[in-house]
């Protein structure tokens, strides 16, 4: 293969990196919760409930915004279903994943597990089958100072001091029919407006995520974002987009040039929502929030979100391979490309449902997804540079022409961090990063996913298939890094500088 060379100038900067880009999901459905963050049964448990293996893990990955309970349950949930003594919380029927819901971890719950893994709480609010009053008391809840209704219900279960959740989300995927109290795009526009200034005269310092399209095949789509954008207004700060991915016709160099179409997905969202200011001349500015990403197609089907009337079952345990691992790193490469637009993400979800760790029983197994999302997430400080791709390619089938090698990179203090992906199957390939103004001084540290074949996988029986390895053999020579990449692999290269920017 030719070789790549990328380019990199320490002026071309496209805008800082919001950590919040490197937020997880956590719903109720499956074992997610149950048998997933939360075990009273599991000789991992810690006093409280959470699963001390599976809480480890998931510090490594160290998530910033988590965002809670839903996904389709939000549209069904009544928090107050899930605070006071457990004892007392009822049981009911969930309808968006057919189970049963204990609701014995709720607000309170999440809260102390986000406090303890330091994560930023997102909530969504019920805008399917509930008011714009509830989700206003809620906000009061979590956020009210002692002395009202729902802050004085919030001391009474054990906090004085309020929760301070800053983000909120305005319902999920109100545009899918498959959504409790689904509706047409003016009606939940009317929903969300009503909830929004509500939510915002309890606390004004929130910020709020208005649901857009949940789908880009949806024949809604853009048209519903449009609505929204238009009717809501300055009473909402981000909109929402979610994409699942996969490679059902098993064609692996087409799968791997996804990454096209959902830079397209962000573009064309960013240029509604432009389109939405200026036509209604408001100074404010959205901003995306991604908040439902991840590769989900071998379980995206009725029987696999069904629980039969149970609870915590094994619904959409997706099992992911290496070239899944690829295409999660392409989705934070574009995420890294698109940091002036994109400034919350969520990957969907973390634990047992469609999530980088399995639990089974109390082993814990760390799927393909993960290392490449631990290389990322150690090296997410800075500015996002605008990397020049020069290099061979090839014309994919559905999302036209990709580079072999897809790239971002983000400029820290003192360190320079290149992410590159090898999407060729069978060659090995050489890349040059020839940047300017950029001190290189030495390789910090290299790091390599990679596998024997697209669809190598970790197992309960073979947990280390893929792993992350040391990348060696990276020569530097003046302002010139070149880097030896085998197929099928991302690569996460730190350089340290000579001064400071
Ligand atoms: O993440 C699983 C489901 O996918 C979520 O509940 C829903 O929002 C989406 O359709």
């Amino acid at each position: 293969m030719d070789q790549t060379k990328i380019i990199l100038h320490r002026d071309y900067q496209i805008a800082p990196v919001d950590p919040r880009i490197f937020g997880g999901f956590l719903e109720h459905i499956g074992r997610a919760v149950y048998e997933g963050v939360y075990d009273h049964q599991s000789r991992h448990a810690d006093p409280q409930g959470f699963r001390k293996d599976v809480l480890r893990s998931l510090k490594d990955l160290d998530f910033t915004a988590m965002r809670y309970p839903g996904g389709n349950f939000a549209s069904g949930y009544h928090w107050l279903d899930g605070v006071g003594p457990r004892t007392s919380r009822p049981v009911v029927q969930e309808l968006a994943s057919l189970s049963i819901e204990p609701n014995q971890f709720g607000s309170d719950e999440f809260i102390q597990l986000a406090r303890k893994m330091n994560w930023t709480p997102m909530l969504t609010v019920n805008l399917g089958t509930g008011t714009p009053e509830e989700a206003r008391n809620w906000v009061e809840y979590c956020n009210g100072p002692a002395g009202t209704k729902y802050s004085n219900l919030r001391a009474g279960n054990g906090s004085a001091e309020p929760y301070e959740v800053k983000l909120w989300g305005l319902g999920n995927e109100m545009d899918g029919p498959w959504q409790q109290g689904h509706v047409p795009a003016d009606q939940y526009a009317i929903r969300a407006q009503q909830a929004a200034k509500l939510m915002k005269d309890v606390d004004p310092s929130i910020e709020l995520v208005l649901c857009g399209s949940a789908e880009i095949g949806l024949p809604t789509y853009m048209e519903w974002d449009r609505t929204v954008l238009e009717y809501v207004g300055d009473y909402a700060d981000y909109i929402s987009l979610h994409r699942y991915v996969g490679n059902p016709a098993g064609d692996t160099a087409d799968y791997l040039a996804v990454t096209n179409s959902i830079d397209q997905q962000i573009e064309v969202m960013d240029g509604l929502c432009r389109y939405a200011q200026a036509k209604t001349r408001s100074r404010k500015r959205y901003y995306l929030a991604f908040d439902e990403w991840n590769v989900w197609y071998r379980t995206q089907n009725a029987e696999s979100v069904n629980g039969h009337g149970k609870v915590a079952q094994h619904l959409v345990e997706e099992e992911y391979n290496l070239e899944d691992a690829l295409v999660v790193a392409g989705f934070l490469n574009s995420f890294i490309r698109h940091a002036d637009v994109v400034r919350i993400a969520n990957l969907a979800q973390i634990v047992n449902v469609i999530a980088p760790i399995l639990t089974r029983g109390d082993q814990i197994l760390l799927q393909s997804i993960y290392y490449p999302l631990a290389l990322y997430t150690h090296r997410r400080e800075g500015v996002a540079l605008q990397a020049v791709v020069r290099g061979p390619g090839y014309e994919s089938k559905n999302y036209g022409f990709v580079h072999t090698i897809d790239a971002s990179a983000i400029l820290g203090k003192d360190v320079l961090h290149a992410f590159l992906i090898n999407r060729s199957s069978t060659e090995s390939a050489s890349v040059e990063i020839a940047q300017a103004g950029i001190p290189l001084k030495s390789v910090q540290s290299a790091e390599l996913v990679t596998g024997p074949s697209a669809a190598a996988c970790n197992t309960f029986d073979r947990p280390d298939v893929i792993h992350t390895q040391k990348l060696n053999n990276i020569q530097l020579t003046g302002q010139t890094a070149t880097i030896q990449l085998p197929p099928l692999c991302v690569a996460a290269i730190s350089f340290t500088m000579d001064d400071k920017v």
